[in-house]
């Protein structure tokens, strides 16, 4: 939910800016622009445009000499305040009385924006669009005055001091040719500490390029990131120093800790998108994860982030578990995972509501977190409010230093590598991976036999081969969609754990290929849905063996009746299964445990969404509209 991503150092700004945009850009993608300090007292170069990073790229270039300079910001815009237009794009300009220029991009919202903006105005200031952010890039250079000891770094305080809302900021000002201020409350922001440089990003796919070294501000603190030619009299040509503050003027300390992400990660490696890449490489994202977890001889698993509250755990009286998006799709799987092995009561909830609706805490509550970025607003407010309440705070996260890493009180990392194709697909059967172990590892310690627990383990360490027999079929899935994908209207209808498998199946096609789709409960079609139901209308059946196969294939029959066109993932060897479809519509998936089921049955359904949305011709990395890490609310 927009990239930011600045530098302060000894090279050019402006094509590493460029760069780092690029590697952001899956945040964001309705504008994109970047500003440049030309050197000290000589302006600031500005170029934005409406669209994506190539687009400013390709502006950028026709006139690359304007914007040479040391000293640099950028913005990849996700439209919040303001329409998409060139106006409202980052960076935003503010003019201070000295006669200088501030530039600031910003990820967050403002909310008093509109008071603000009232009172710059009443002091001169003249407002070029709607967008929030332009509110603060004024209100610091209002507040800018050199004269009187108020610096770029001092004049961020203030105005910080001044915002209600949710901010990750990064600033300069032609008067101070090689100062960097950033600061952060609420949206994440990374400041990466490389040779004679800051580089400064909304995350760390921005960084790891130029350093593994890293700072992760905390809420309401202030970086000053300084980085020019040394005083006479030094050895060395070029000195860097840092420091951060809260925005009241306290100076922080702050630990530099170490990546760990490498640049290949995040690199296509010849696959043509990432969201493939990021399907194809799940059995080896799912190894990994389990790597060191599953104790197949002993029967246990280890989970070493809550291994110092496992007695707590094994008491604990209810269970919450929370997320938005695909996320909450695992939340609700986890909920089954969490009653069935645990036998603990939990419940599931969109953390937007959870929120909001005054929820009842006891004494004994566990409150689960789950997200791929550890950074969305809903989850991360849910966290907080519930911990408020006395609940203990666990985190399912994918990514490691996140904000919801830091706040919770333990907690357990997916390890499934950075996922930057927009629509989750790695990170979900992360999710259900780790929510899986953590049903096991309570189960254990309850009432799960060590016999009971052993069968599970060895099937869920089977796992990745059967994803990998899975993924032989994206060309039958791909043969299959050309037949449908002119239909604009489906369902997908599935049952006990493969009831949220097809809300997630749904939700893939609706955001990558912009096809309506709805998914239920398989039982839930009679109660309206069904009316929906026309010659044709493909409807997907997640259809595999176990206790709820028969009424599965009643429902079947229904849709059938009425014309609907049915394609369905089915267990390997079902051929009962083969009177309801054509065979090119029978996706197949090797027999498991029901609980484990979903690792499986998602599978098809991503290749279904992501070859639907070639053949309509939409880039499936970034469907529009949409933003990986969505930090307002
Ligand atoms: C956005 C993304 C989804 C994601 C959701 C939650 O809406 O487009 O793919 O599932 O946010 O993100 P999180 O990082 O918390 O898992």
């Amino acid at each position: 939910m927009c990239g930011i991503v600045a530098y302060v150092g000894n090279k050019s700004a402006a094509a590493l800016l460029i760069e780092g945009l690029k590697r952001l850009e899956y945040r964001g993608y309705d504008s994109a622009g970047l500003a440049v300090v030309r050197g000290q007292d000589q302006g600031i170069a500005l170029c934005r445009s409406v669209g994506r990073v190539s687009v400013l790229e390709a502006r950028y270039a026709k006139d690359a000499a304007i914007y040479e300079g040391q000293l640099g910001v950028a913005h990849t815009r996700w439209a919040t305040h303001g329409k998409v237009t060139e106006e409202n794009a980052h960076p935003h300009i503010g003019a201070t009385r000295s006669g200088h220029t501030v530039a600031l991009v910003h990820n967050g919202t403002i909310e008093n924006y509109a008071t603000l903006r009232k009172y710059l105005e009443g002091r001169g200031h003249q407002f070029y669009g709607q967008s929030d952010t332009e509110v603060l890039a004024k209100l610091v250079a209002e507040l800018y005055e050199p004269q009187k000891n108020i610096d770029l770094e001092r004049a961020v305080q203030l105005a910080l001091q001044e915002v209600t809302g949710a901010y990750a900021i990064a600033v300069i000002c032609d008067r101070e040719a090689h100062t960097l201020i950033c600061a952060r409350k609420g949206s994440p922001l990374t400041i990466g500490l490389a040779d004679n440089a800051y580089v400064v990003a909304s995350d760390q796919s921005a960084i790891v390029a130029h350093t593994t070294q890293v700072i992760h501000l905390n809420d309401y603190q202030v970086a000053r990131l300084c980085a020019g030619p040394s005083d006479h009299g030094s050895n060395e040509p070029w000195s860097i120093d840092f420091r951060t503050t809260t925005i009241d003027n306290v100076t922080v300390e702050q630990q530099v800790t170490e990546l760990e992400l490498d640049l290949q990660q995040i690199e296509l490696a010849g696959y043509p998108h990432y969201m493939l890449k990021e399907i194809m490489e799940q059995p080896e994202a799912l190894r990994t994860s389990m790597t060191g977890r599953l104790d197949l001889r002993e029967g246990r698993v280890v989970l070493g982030g809550l291994t110092n509250m496992s007695r707590d755990l094994a008491r604990a009286r209810k269970f919450i578990i929370t997320g938005q998006g695909t996320a909450y799709h695992a939340a609700l799987i986890g909920e089954y995972l969490m009653e069935e092995m645990a036998r603990i009561p939990c419940e599931c909830e969109y953390a937007s509501e959870f929120r909001y609706r005054n929820p009842v805490i006891e004494e004994g509550t566990f409150v689960v977190a789950v997200s791929q970025s550890g950074e969305t607003s809903d989850t991360l407010e849910a966290l907080r409010e519930a911990r408020e309440r006395g609940a203990v705070s666990l985190g399912v996260v994918n990514v490691v230093g996140s904000t919801m890493s830091r706040e919770t009180d333990a907690g357990v990392y997916l390890r499934v590598g950075p996922e930057i194709g927009v629509a989750s697909t790695k990170a979900f059967l992360g999710q259900l991976a780790v929510l899986t172990m953590m049903a096991l590892y309570v189960g254990r310690r309850r009432h799960l036999s060590q016999q009971t627990i052993g069968e599970l383990l060895t099937e869920l360490a089977a796992i990745p081969d059967k994803i990998s027999q899975v993924l032989k079929q994206s060309e039958k899935i791909q043969a299959c969609v050309e037949k449908v994908v002119d239909r604009n209207n489906w369902l997908f209808l599935g049952r006990g754990y493969n009831y949220p498998v097809a809300l997630e199946g749904a939700l893939k096609l609706k955001e990558l290929s912009y096809i309506h789709a709805e998914g239920m409960p398989a039982a839930e079609m009679k109660h309206g849905p069904i009316a929906l139901i026309d010659e044709g209308m493909p409807v997907v059946f997640i259809a595999t063996q176990g206790n709820q196969y028969d009424k599965v294939i009643s429902n079947i029959e229904e849709v059938k009746a009425r014309g609907g066109r049915i394609i369905a993932v089915a267990t390997e060897g079902d051929q009962h299964i083969e009177r309801y479809c054509e065979g090119d519509f029978i996706f197949r998936v090797p027999h498991a445990a029901e609980p484990l089921q979903p690792l499986l049955t998602t599978v098809p359904l991503q290749l279904l969404a992501y070859h639907a949305a070639l053949q309509r011709g939409h880039d499936v990395d970034k469907p529009r509209n949409l933003a990986k890490s969505v930090t307002v609310e």
